[in-house]
């Protein structure tokens, strides 16, 4: 196990994304920060308290990995949110883009509920694996093709609780 990203250079970034998600929605109604479970939950934790624009908070479930590192390339809602969407600006933060499957889903169906406006916060992008285009607003790091881990990214469901962003090497 490498750290890759330090928890301090995630917390010094997550301070600069909020700052730019302040501004451009300063004067707008309630920002609704929709946290992909589980992975983002850390990044969706600390985001949100750095955000200073009045802020709702809801959850969604989506899965698409199985216990591998590879994408199963099917994507099933696990748990959907718990109220109406309609007319709101809607923030959806995930921990990480790779193949853009879940992201691509995951508009194709908030979309179709009216919301005012969609935009995504990632933390981690990895354009090399990209196979659906998606529209990302505000990234934290741009990484390589490397399986990473912690801070709410798992492997098989361990290492989440982890306060950098490390690789898993092949042991
Ligand atoms: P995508 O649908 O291929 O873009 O995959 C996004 C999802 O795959 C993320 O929400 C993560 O749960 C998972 N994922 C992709 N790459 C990694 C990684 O390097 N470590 C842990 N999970 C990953
Ligand atoms: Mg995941």
């Amino acid at each position: 196990m490498r750290v890759l990203i330090s928890a301090g250079r995630i917390e010094a970034r997550i301070a600069e994304l909020a700052a730019r998600i302040d501004a451009d929605y300063e004067g707008s109604g309630p920002l609704y920060v929709v946290c992909v479970l589980k992975g983002a939950v850390l990044f969706y934790a600390d985001l949100v308290r750095a955000i200073r624009h009045p802020v709702r908070l809801d959850f969604i479930g989506i899965s698409s990995y199985g216990r591998g590192k590879t994408s199963s390339g099917e994507v099933k809602l696990t748990k959907d949110l718990d109220t109406s969407i309609e007319g709101f600006d809607i923030l959806i933060v995930e921990d990480i883009l790779d193949s853009g499957i879940t992201l691509n889903y995951l508009v194709q169906i908030l979309q179709q509920r009216k919301p005012k406006s969609i935009r995504i916060a990632a933390l981690l992008d990895k354009p090399e694996r990209r196979k659906r285009p998606v529209p990302v607003d505000y990234v934290g790091f741009q990484i390589p093709d490397e399986f990473v881990v912690g801070y709410g990214l798992d492997y098989a469901e361990d290492y989440r609780q982890l306060r950098d962003v490390c690789v898993l090497e092949e042991s």
